[in-house]
């Protein structure tokens, strides 16, 4: 299984003070960030886009960007995310009828691509030929659409089943993951943990992260 790889979700921050939660997070241990783009369609609500990122990678330009696109239309914004700073561009299997020149899109923008299944949606809608074409999968453990929901466990056996056809790619849970909730994501395979409400709202964010490290690194 590839290495663990923490990934704390901004949107459980303080919005005011973005570059400065991520430098901190960072400080903290973190690998990556993982950025919540949600556009009112997709989801019902909006957070930040592009402009946003872009101020953050100038402030914090050692930052990895973790793009989580809950947007409609996703191959609308390949270019503004690579232009912004992402690193890799998670979009949602749910969103597009074209995912493999979606993600040869996001390639050819140098970023890595990562494809997403929302709680109703099954692991066999990432088929063998997109599982391969992509380098990242996320499981979502919660609906998408807002932070600090509680974990849906029915959701884990996808992360399993996913794990057993791609042994070697990074495998993604994302909402209501905490050092309680941990265990059973990397028992499954998962080795890249997304944590907002655990992470952001602990009193040692490097505590957090480090026992969220050792649940995948066991
Ligand atoms: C939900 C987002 C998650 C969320 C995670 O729509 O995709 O990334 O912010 O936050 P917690 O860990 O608080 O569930
Ligand atoms: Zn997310």
């Amino acid at each position: 299984m590839p290495k663990a790889i923490i990934s704390p979700s901004v949107l459980a921050s303080d919005f005011g003070q973005l570059s400065a939660e991520c430098k901190r997070m960072i400080k903290s241990g973190a690998d990556w960030l993982h950025m919540d783009i949600m556009d009112g369609h997709f989801v019902p609500n909006i957070t930040m886009g592009a402009p946003i990122l872009s101020c953050i990678k100038k402030g914090v330009p050692e930052i990895f960007m973790d793009c989580h696109m809950m947007v409609a239309q996703p191959e609308k914004w390949v270019d503004d995310i690579a232009d912004a700073g992402g690193a890799l561009y998670c979009f949602h299997i749910e969103a597009t009828d074209s995912p493999l020149p979606l993600i040869a899109q996001i390639k050819a923008r140098g970023m890595k691509a990562g494809v997403a299944v929302s709680p109703d949606t099954t692991s066999a809608a990432i088929t063998d030929e997109i599982g391969e074409a992509a380098d990242m999968l996320l499981v979502m453990t919660v609906y998408p659409g807002r932070g600090g929901q509680k974990f849906i466990e029915r959701c884990v056996p996808k992360v399993a089943e996913l794990r057993s056809r791609f042994p070697n790619k990074d495998i993604e849970v994302d909402g209501g993951v905490s050092p309680a909730t941990v265990g059973v994501c990397a028992d499954a395979g998962s080795n890249v943990i997304v944590a907002g409400t655990a992470i952001f709202g602990s009193k040692d964010p490097g505590q957090a992260i480090k026992s969220l490290k050792e649940a995948v690194d066991l």
